[in-house]
């Protein structure tokens, strides 16, 4: 199981064909499966792949296979073989660091008390292996795998509704509002590049049919989106994946979110006898790795100071495990944080 560490896309794969036809271990039957399907795809898409990359997956398929299976298909060798001599003929060229990463989120049994409907999407995002690429928007990361997971848990949450998503990336979480029916979905970035690299996933993954319901890319920095720009929008959801990080930024984030989660109609709240978390009221959901407990608390601190009221639900909202599969994905290393305003 440990060739899918490598990669989920191709490698998940991998991981059902050895479950469901190999028993656990890569099978002559299921390595002429990988070569004959896989592989031939993987040629098929022409440079999205690395040739470093492809050489490095088929090695741990045949390392695995060795170690698991008596047979090896000549077919693997030789296929390992042509990349070793295509990697020799590129010689210093610059393999491209974008790859293509497959999340697939399946649930086969439903828990009727979290989510009624079966869970069916296969998203295929382009990612860089440059964590620090477009400001880290180009790669995936956990909170938002975690966000997406409890999205997909509890559509009703965000069906419907108009979801607007600050520091976005790649953008799983939109192609997962735009899944469970999401009447509006925007995205924003601060970073141009990221925002290039989502809207190429968002292309890539939410072609409705016939519906033009597809998830808008806006560039966004905190710094400088201006209060009347922010106001324009008046979501009923806000959303957040990873984004308390860096703390020069999260005055500003903390700015942005107070202007989204304003009542959008003011005189209508007043009026309200409880005005805590009144209904109707936008709020936000926050999925976060605790990676510097200063930083956080500095977050927690400012938005006490901004009147915005933090929750902690990650026990009372768990989502489904939907990928089970993603053995360096852990749901229990990520809050989940709900946020509204308080109005007094
Ligand atoms: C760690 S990444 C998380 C990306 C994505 N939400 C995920 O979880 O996979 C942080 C994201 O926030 C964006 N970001 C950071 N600072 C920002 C700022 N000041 N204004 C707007 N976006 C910002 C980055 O460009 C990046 O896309």
């Amino acid at each position: 199981m440990s060739v899918l560490l490598l990669h989920h896309g191709l490698l998940s794969i991998c991981q059902l064909l050895e479950l469901q036809c190999g028993g656990g271990s890569i099978t002559p039957r299921v390595q002429s499966f990988i070569l004959e399907h896989c592989m031939g795809n993987i040629v098929d898409q022409g440079t999205s792949y690395s040739h470093t990359y492809i050489r490095n997956i088929l090695k741990k398929i045949i390392v695995d296979a060795e170690s698991s299976s008596d047979v090896v298909v000549d077919g693997l060798y030789e296929e390992f073989g042509q990349y070793l001599t295509l990697n020799l003929e590129e010689g210093s060229q610059k393999e491209n660091d974008r790859i293509y990463r497959q999340v697939s989120f399946l649930s086969s049994t439903i828990d009727d008390d979290v989510c009624s409907k079966p869970v069916n999407l296969v998203v295929r995002l382009v990612c860089s292996l440059n964590m620090l690429e477009g400001d880290t928007g180009c790669s995936l990361w956990p909170s938002s795998l975690f966000l997406s997971e409890f999205i997909l848990s509890y559509p009703e949450i965000f069906s419907n509704k108009f979801n607007f998503e600050v520091g976005s990336g790649v953008g799983l979480v939109g192609i997962a509002l735009n899944y469970v029916g999401a009447s509006k979905v925007i995205l924003s970035d601060g970073d141009m590049s990221t925002l290039t690299n989502m809207k190429a996933n968002v292309e890539l993954n939410c072609t409705n049919g016939s519906s033009n319901r597809v998830a808008e890319c806006k560039y966004l920095p905190w710094e400088s989106a201006s209060e009347a720009e922010l106001q324009q929008y008046r979501p009923d959801i806000v959303l957040g994946a990873d984004v308390i990080y860096n703390p020069q930024c999260l005055p500003h984030l903390i700015r942005v979110l107070s202007i989204l989660l304003k009542p959008q109609n003011r005189e209508e709240v007043d009026n309200r006898i409880s005005l805590h978390e009144a209904e109707g009221s936008p709020v936000s959901y926050i999925a976060t790795v605790v990676r510097n407990l200063d930083t956080f608390n500095y977050f927690l601190r400012l938005a006490s100071e901004a009147n915005l009221l933090v929750l902690n639900i990650s026990e009372t909202a768990k989502p489904l495990n939907l990928l089970p599969y993603m053995l360096s994905y852990d749901q229990s290393n990520v809050r989940l944080l709900k946020i509204s305003l308080i109005c007094d």
